[in-house]
């Protein structure tokens, strides 16, 4: 067994404890929320959920958890999600599994947006590969716009995302997060980048080796 999956599941079991009686809870997608939704389920509350994949979906929904739509709820109480990289400022890098767009909608629609993860993910500073969820409308203009900024490829792999657009990794020098969040936002046909602000991070909440978990605020 991959001693990480002890450090991931040690984080979610902490983010479940958070979650209170009646929230509305934004479930994210990945691994690390893979245990958090099995830890959730074991409470046994009485929850709204919404999901930000089909997978995580279909996984919430064979635990017991009940799921809506993401339409008619215009706040969550809280969303749990996992990150590709943590570094000391609280920047996330998301999008390794291809639903960073859904997954920004829900963190920026919770009061309180829980980070978990295991300890390889914390990073002294973001860098890449950035996914970037872009149109297939125009996708070849719009890669050759991002190569002007550094190198773009197609995911291999994975075909569409949830939405139907295509999934590319920005491989260019990250730099200044802010900056460079600004520039890839500014790029049309770019729906939305994994760059994600401390600003929308309440907690993230480590798994160690030891099974505890180490706590980090954004500053
Ligand atoms: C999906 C994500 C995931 O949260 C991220 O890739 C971490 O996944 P895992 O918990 O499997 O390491 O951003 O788009």
């Amino acid at each position: 067994m991959d001693p990480r999956e002890d450090e991931k599941r040690a984080a979610a079991q902490a983010a479940a404890m958070l979650v209170p009686q009646g929230a509305t809870v934004g479930l994210g997608s990945g691994t690390t929320v893979a245990h958090f939704l099995a830890a959730l389920a074991r409470r046994n509350l009485e929850l709204t959920c919404v999901a930000t994949s089909p997978t995580t979906e279909e996984r919430a929904r064979t635990l017991g958890l009940s799921v809506q739509p993401f339409d008619r709820l215009d706040r969550l109480d809280i969303a749990v999600d996992g990150a590709d990289q943590v570094d000391s400022d609280l920047w996330l890098v998301k999008g390794g599994g291809a639903a960073h767009t859904r997954e920004k909608v829900v963190a920026a629609s919770a009061e309180r947006f829980v980070v978990i993860v295991s300890s390889d993910k914390v990073v002294d500073r973001v860098g890449p590969p950035v996914p970037l969820e872009v149109l297939r409308f125009g996708l070849a203009a719009t890669l050759r716009r991002l190569g002007e900024l550094g190198e773009a490829v197609v995911r291999e792999g994975v075909p569409v995302t949830a939405d139907g657009n295509v999934l590319v990794d920005f491989l260019g020098k990250v730099g200044d997060p802010n900056e460079l969040a600004s520039v890839l936002a500014a790029v049309p046909g770019v729906v939305e980048h994994g760059l994600f602000p401390p600003s929308l991070v309440s907690e993230v909440l480590v798994g160690l080796a030891d099974g505890s978990v180490e706590r980090l605020l954004p500053g």
